[in-house]
């Protein structure tokens, strides 16, 4: 797994300045006013840092944005950074700022001199989000890359404050790995495998077998799977952090390839299907960073694993199957593959668990990015008050989410004429049908949300915190609702 660079938070010590390996950090705000580690820097290099800060490409500079100068004189460091931040800036700029320090930094050792900047645990965060590479398949490729550390006034509360974070930020990392990680490496098997590897965490962790998944009736989620030699399979991920009461479960589609099976999808792009296990990867991300944190919430994460395929086992078009619920479902297309698996692990996560709440990811319709593109993911939900919390939790986040919704209108569309409804609704509205096929599966009392992440899960152009491809989008929004509603005290 791709592990987060080590941070680490020292004492400010202006000693060690001249001699620091790597890069050299320092910040400076907005008004220019140097703080004793730039006095000093800027004194050892002979006026550098005041050269730089009457320059015009410094006035331009924003707030969180870095300038760096190479071979600096005077100092050990390969290159002096320098960060335009104000002494108290809001998390969302530290956490940009923090960013901006990953990307000036490489590959190589940081040194940053933080002085009295309040929100140093979120220029942390920034740091250690900006600063993943996957690079497991690149044979020449250094995987060496160097740490931070981080002079503080105050070493250890900033510590205290950045754990937790951090905790978070390795769930991301998890989650980008997945969702990076190619279809051949990646089959249901590796990937429960490294699910049950999480018992180390202390987590309980159980795999479903196809025999078992035949026993409880889940006919839809196998039908999916029979075309495909890697056995289907549903993980069942518990944190049990809270009191009695009853969980939060999240819900995840893991179709570790998805070539649309007989209803085979055009070659062109194809290769993106080895993502369509991104909401599974972010289930897998979330309870991976509760663990880490020890989070007093019980929170129980459930992954269905299948490959959809074509082949001479594989379901067609027209087939009829009988859902864990018992409706029957009429598969019109087994490129809507997504929903009939959510369909019978998200009513097996309520016979098992009856859990307060649910939440469901997947990357399930194109649809979804023709409406909202790479920015933001659709939401569906049963209840306002619920669906209105996690919109919070992600705009405090920066991840994109927006309502869409839902009515019996769209649920109208899926009428089949021979079983209980059919697993499209036709061209139009394609993501709100989509969700309507799952809200038939949630019951009355159960407050549920729908995440579609196609369009979010990775994306073609970097962001502010992640390089191109996977972003682990949600895992930090999830963790912040259940920090504000699922966790006791
Ligand atoms: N996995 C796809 C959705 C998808 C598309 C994810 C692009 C990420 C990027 C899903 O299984 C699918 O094929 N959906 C179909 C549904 C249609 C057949 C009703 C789609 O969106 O075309
Ligand atoms: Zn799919
Ligand atoms: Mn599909």
């Amino acid at each position: 797994m791709t592990t987060p660079i080590a941070i680490s938070f020292t004492e400010t010590d202006l000693d060690v300045l001249s001699a620091a390996q790597g890069k050299l950090a320092l910040i400076v705000t907005p008004d220019n006013k140097l703080d004793p580690a730039a006095r000093r820097v800027n004194r050892l290099t002979k006026g550098a840092v005041a050269r730089l800060t009457e320059s015009d490409r410094w006035a331009d500079a924003d707030e969180g944005e870095c300038v760096t100068l190479a071979f600096p004189a005077g100092l050990a460091a390969e290159a002096l950074i320098v960060v335009k931040l104000a002494r108290r800036p809001d998390a969302a700029t530290a956490r940009k700022a923090g960013a901006a320090l990953a990307k000036a930094k490489g590959e190589a050792a940081l040194t940053l001199a933080a002085g009295a900047l309040t929100r140093t645990a979120e220029l942390a965060l920034g740091l250690a989000l900006r600063g993943y590479d996957f690079n497991d398949h690149k044979t020449a490729e250094n995987k060496t890359v160097g740490d931070a550390v981080i002079m503080a006034s105050k070493p250890d509360d900033v510590a205290a404050v950045a754990a937790p974070l951090l905790s978070v930020a390795e769930g991301v990392f998890l989650t980008r790995d997945l969702v990076n990680e190619p279809s051949n490496i990646l089959t249901t098997e590796e990937f429960a495998a490294r699910l049950a590897a999480m018992r180390d965490m202390g987590l309980e962790v159980d795999v479903l077998d196809e025999a078992e998944l035949e026993a409880l009736g889940m006919r839809a989620l196998l039908a999916v799977g029979q075309g495909s030699d890697s056995p289907t399979k549903v993980v069942v991920m518990q944190w049990n952090g809270g009191g009695a009461e009853a969980p939060l479960a999240l819900v995840g589609k893991g179709v570790v390839f998805d070539t649309g099976g007989i209803s085979l999808k055009p070659a062109s792009g194809m290769e993106d299907m080895t993502m369509d296990m991104g909401g599974a990867g972010v289930v897998a991300g979330v309870m991976h960073g509760l663990a880490r944190r020890g989070a007093k919430a019980n929170v129980v994460g459930l992954i269905g694993l299948v490959e959809n395929m074509p082949d001479g086992r594989a379901q067609r078009p027209g087939d009829v199957v009988r859902t864990m619920k018992g409706d029957t479902v009429e598969v019109i297309n087994t490129d809507a593959e997504g929903r009939l698996l959510l369909c019978d692990v998200m009513w097996y996560a309520q016979e098992r668990f009856k859990p307060a709440a649910m939440v469901d990811l997947a990357t399930l319709t194109g649809a979804v990015i023709i409406g909202l593109g790479h920015e933001k993911a659709g939401v569906f939900s049963n209840d306002d008050g619920f669906a209105g919390g996690f919109l919070k939790s992600a705009e405090a986040e920066g991840e994109g989410a927006w309502r869409m919704p839902l009515a019996p209108a769209y649920d109208k569309l899926l009428k089949s004429a021979v079983a209980d409804m059919k697993n499209v609704g036709g061209r139009t509205a394609g993501s709100i049908t989509a969700a309507q096929f799952l809200q038939r599966f949630v019951k009355d009392d159960c407050q549920w949300i729908h995440l579609d992440i196609a369009g979010v899960a990775r994306v073609p152009e970097e962001t502010d915190f992640a390089p191109k491809g996977a972003t682990g989008w949600g895992v930090r929004a999830l963790d912040r609702m259940i920090r504000d509603r699922f966790e006791a005290g």
